[in-house]
């Protein structure tokens, strides 16, 4: 595991931006998966000006992204298909049917992970994920408790990842109640994972991830098993 340290949130996004930059001008047929939230919106910020400035091309990458709010259809403005659509992938050249997210209005959602998993595998695997990380420890939206052997499935939110989240949200209510994650065994199936952390509330999720056992109850400590992660931390968070 490869730590580097970033002054703050900026230069967290600047260093990671730089990251998946070099990764995508190396190998431009790229199968990227991506996250949402607050912690990557600044390197998308800097993807989209790097596009814009430098002309980095994105239409042989694939991505797939991590979760998706279950009952948001792609044009719901809180599912997290428009959160990319609006953060990253309506100012790239990316082609829209190289983007996955899971389908959270699918009929039969059990099938709809299954799908989402088998399309991962046949597209060759990731080969580089991007990761956030909840103040529990959550990666995806794998909670405390989840399985190192899941593949991507269906979970319910726990509160307190309903309260994080209600941000993006008028009222917690709002905040849908379950997911379709990729799994904690889909994610380690990656071949190389960049986990960004930043800011004082990820402060000792970070401490266990670095210094805690490996044990279900805290997900993120699994990636202290995988060969190849990179974690990009400001100074608030370590
Ligand atoms: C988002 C995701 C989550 C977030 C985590 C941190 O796709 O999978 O695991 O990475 O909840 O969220 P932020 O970045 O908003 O602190």
């Amino acid at each position: 595991m490869r730590i580097i340290e970033a002054i703050d949130y900026e230069h967290m996004s600047s260093l990671a931006a730089r990251y998946l930059i070099e990764k995508i001008s190396t190998n431009p047929e790229l199968i990227l998966g991506l996250a949402t939230g607050g912690t990557p919106e600044g390197t998308y910020k800097r993807l989209i000006e790097d596009h814009r400035t430098n002309g980095t091309s994105y239409k042989d990458i694939t991505t797939y992204n991590l979760d998706e709010y279950v009952g948001f259809s792609s044009d719901n403005p809180n599912s997290y298909h428009a959160f990319m659509y609006e953060n990253l992938f309506s100012e790239l050249d990316i082609q829209d049917t190289n983007v996955h997210l899971p389908n959270g209005v699918a009929i039969d959602l059990v099938e709809e992970c299954k799908a989402y998993e088998e399309l991962i595998e046949e597209t060759g695997g990731i080969d580089i994920q991007l990761l956030g990380m909840g103040s529990n420890g959550h990666i995806g939206f794998n909670e405390p408790g989840t399985s190192f052997e899941a593949n991507t499935h269906l979970v319910e939110l726990t509160q307190s990842t309903r309260e994080a989240n209600a941000r993006f949200f008028k009222a917690i209510d709002d905040v849908p109640r379950e997911a379709i994650t990729m799994g904690i065994a889909t994610i380690m199936r990656s071949k190389e994972i960049l986990l960004l952390v930043s800011g004082e509330t990820k402060r000792n999720a970070l401490k266990e991830l670095l210094n805690g056992d490996v044990r279900e109850s805290f997900p993120a400590s699994v990636l202290n098993r995988h060969p190849n992660v990179t974690i990009i931390a400001d100074q608030k968070a370590l």
